[in-house]
């Protein structure tokens, strides 16, 4: 048995995860900042930090708990060193270093972004058995097209390996899950706004709302999503001048107004997609991030790898949004490629 024990606190959500044999998940523990953040609309940096300093330790512990090991059954430590708020990083990252020499373990590093990736390899314990009767699961043929589409990130990559990452593009304003979070607060809905403008998009209907299709020219591989942004608050709130909200809206304008969003957002996702399909003709695509937890952008995708005869890798629902699973099982992967960090690795808050 090789486990890994995984750190994550790149953001607001302190998370620790132990990992067997690089994919099993035997624990993965998330603990979420949302309710400390809520009432200034968006993550306070200082705040998230200190958070992090007084839950990691009991978090470590208990994902050591749920995973029934000790030190002695840890074979390394990985800890998502970039990119997100170096205040944050800073502490995983020395946890992370604190562990490794106390425990005399190989430490390595992780970009939160490839690890994302990495989310649609792991297979939780209690289902391993039966991921195990389908071998392909097991891991994606390479070179794959990954596509990251969380709250921060919308960037498609060539995955060359795990450890070779070419980015083919990326968004040039909003990233896709900050596009639903900022719908969600024009049909004043609550934070995280992804989960409630799917939730809402449900009873909608798509075609009652013609929202623009923002592809930045016929060859690119960037996105944009703050056009569309502006296009739903105007449908909601009229142009510059008018006293609309969303109050003025009947539920079922709402709905369609949420239904037409998350198509559009859809399309786009799917259009950039093929068009990256067709660049570097992919043996596989892998998808992760928090927007991967949206049905029908997964059907969307699911739809689209059928056509092209292509595996779909995709996170189980609940390695979509940040967790620490994904950071240990990279980490074992890079361990096995023999990359190993120093007690001297850097917290980047870019990549
Ligand atoms: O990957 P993640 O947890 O954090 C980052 O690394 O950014 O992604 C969080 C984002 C949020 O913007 C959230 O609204 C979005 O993922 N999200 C969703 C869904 N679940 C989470 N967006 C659309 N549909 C969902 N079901
Ligand atoms: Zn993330």
């Amino acid at each position: 048995m090789s486990c890994v024990l995984g750190i994550e606190t790149t953001c607001d959500e302190t998370a620790c995860a132990v990992v067997e044999d690089r994919r099993i998940v035997r624990s993965n523990v998330i603990r979420t900042q949302i309710d400390l953040h809520e009432k200034y609309g968006g993550v306070v940096p200082e705040i998230a930090a200190r958070a992090h300093i007084e839950w990691l330790n009991d978090i470590v512990a208990e994902a050591m708990n749920k995973a029934a090991v000790s030190s002695k059954d840890i074979s390394g430590i990985a800890v998502a060193n970039c990119p997100g708020l170096v205040g944050c990083l800073l502490v995983g990252v020395s946890a992370a270093k604190a562990l490794a020499y106390a425990w005399d373990k190989p430490l390595v590093g992780v970009n939160h972004v490839h690890a994302h990736l990495y989310a649609g390899c792991l297979i939780p314990h209690a289902s391993v058995n039966m991921a195990l009767s389908s071998a392909e699961r097991l891991s994606p043929s390479l070179p794959a097209l990954g596509l990251v589409i969380s709250g921060g990130h919308t960037t498609l990559f060539e995955v060359k390996t795990f450890n070779c990452f070419r980015r083919l593009g990326s968004t040039i304003d909003d990233a896709v899950g900050e596009a639903f979070d900022k719908v969600a607060a024009i049909l004043q809905l609550g934070y995280p706004g992804g989960p409630l403008v799917e939730k809402l998009a449900q009873s909608g209907h798509a075609d009652a709302v013609t929202f623009p299709l923002s592809l930045l020219g016929k060859q690119s591989l960037d996105f944009s999503f703050s056009g569309l942004k502006t296009a739903v608050l105007y449908h909601v709130n009229g142009q510059r001048g008018t006293q609309r909200t969303c109050a003025d809206l009947t539920g079922q304008q709402r709905a369609d107004t949420a239904a037409a969003f998350e198509r559009t957002v859809g399309e786009i996702l799917e259009i950039k997609v093929r068009r990256a399909m067709e660049m570097i003709s992919p043996k596989s695509l892998i998808v992760g991030g928090g927007v991967s937890a949206n049905r029908s952008i997964r059907g969307r995708l699911q739809s689209l790898a059928d056509a092209g005869g292509m595996p779909l890798f995709l996170p189980a629902m609940e390695y979509c949004t940040d967790n620490a699973a994904m950071i240990a099982g990279l980490g074992a992967e890079l361990l096995e490629q023999g990359y190993k960090a120093d007690l001297d690795l850097s917290a980047i808050a870019t990549a």
